[in-house]
């Protein structure tokens, strides 16, 4: 066995180990999710308090919550700024219009359905909630270092019967690197 094949060996051991610890652990990559909440005040959609997303060990992420709509919403203008570590984008998209435009991607319909979020406008007046069964994304564990990082992001979504804003923040943590920062570091 040469010496590459044992470090190998070695760091997939450890990062094992690792994962077996925070059980939220998927590639190597944890999820800690700080929050997923409401910002501004009279939010026409509203989360529910505990809005929650696990990932899990079999790379399975559980987003556990409710949303109400205080009325049907028949069109919705998203404004958002994104930002992962010192990477930012912005952008403004009709969202009726990209659930129209993701119809032909059954992996995104897939997602939306098992999400139990609108596949399509207009999303009726009352509450619904999410979670029922989780999304499996053991496809992209290979991708998690290009997502790896802390990522922020918050939307204002203004609809036909009023506006609502969602703001978020998430680290996807190498748990090699954390453990070693945390040996360094204390
Ligand atoms: C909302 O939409 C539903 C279904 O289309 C309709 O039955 C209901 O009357 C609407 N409610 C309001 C307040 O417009
Ligand atoms: C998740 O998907 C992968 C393939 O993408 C598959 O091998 C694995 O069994 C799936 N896990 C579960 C729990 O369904």
């Amino acid at each position: 066995m040469n010496a590459s094949t044992t470090t190998t060996i070695l760091i997939s051991t450890i990062v094992l180990i690792l994962c077996a610890k925070t059980a939220r652990c998927c590639g190597g990559y944890e999820l800690e999710v700080d929050y997923i909440r409401n910002c501004g005040s009279d939010n026409i959609v509203e989360l529910s308090d505990k809005f929650s997303v696990d990932m899990k060990p079999n790379c399975e992420i559980y987003v556990n919550g409710c949303y109400t709509a205080h009325a049907n919403i028949t069109s919705a203008m998203v404004e958002f700024t994104g930002q992962k570590d010192l990477v930012k984008l912005s952008g403004k998209r009709d969202g009726c219009k990209v659930l129209d435009d993701v119809k032909s991607s059954s992996e995104i319909q897939m997602a939306l359905e098992i999400l139990g979020l609108p596949k399509s406008c207009p999303v009726n007046k009352g509450k619904a909630c999410l979670g029922i069964k989780p999304i499996n994304v053991s496809k992209y564990k290979s991708l998690m270092n290009v997502f790896a990082g802390h990522l922020k992001g918050k939307s204002v979504t203004t609809t036909n019967a009023g506006k609502f804003c969602i703001e978020f923040s998430a680290k996807l943590v190498n748990v090699l690197i954390k453990a070693i920062g945390h040996g360094v570091i204390g």
